[in-house]
């Protein structure tokens, strides 16, 4: 169960860097996009997410439901902004930057939130 919880934890990781990642490499880029690093990303996110809350439920860890509720709902935020955009050429940069604000708060939340 620890070892399962580790390694969610870390997928946890690489899908925040896959997210965090595919946004900032577009600093320069004039034209912006929903690249597939966003968006395996923000899925990773989810279901790791997700999949943390049940593991941690199923070992009676207390969870606190208002934080992750939180967190689901930034998370889901994204995924639509990334979902509805992820086909076209190109995306504005408030939408761009809304996906990386989004993002940061969430790991804010994650962090600093006791
Ligand atoms: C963009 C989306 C997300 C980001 C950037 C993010 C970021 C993070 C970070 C940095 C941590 C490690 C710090 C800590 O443990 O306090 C973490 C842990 C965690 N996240 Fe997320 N998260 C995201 C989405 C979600 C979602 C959607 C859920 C659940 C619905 C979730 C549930 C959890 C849980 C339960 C932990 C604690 C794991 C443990 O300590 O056992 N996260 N997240």
């Amino acid at each position: 169960m620890e070892l399962t919880r580790d390694l969610l934890l870390i997928l946890h990781f690489i899908g925040l860097a896959s997210l965090l990642g595919g946004f900032l490499v577009q600093m320069k880029p004039a034209v912006k996009v929903i690249n597939p690093a966003m968006f395996h990303g923000v899925l990773t996110q989810l279901v790791t997410g997700l999949a943390l809350v049940g593991l941690a439920e199923a070992r009676d860890v207390d969870v606190d439901h208002t934080k992750v509720g939180i967190k689901l709902a930034i998370t889901l935020a994204i995924a639509i902004v990334v979902f509805v955009c992820r086909k076209r050429e190109s995306v504005t940069i408030p939408v761009w930057g809304v996906i990386g604000a989004l993002t940061v708060i969430n790991i804010a939340v994650a962090v600093l939130w006791r």
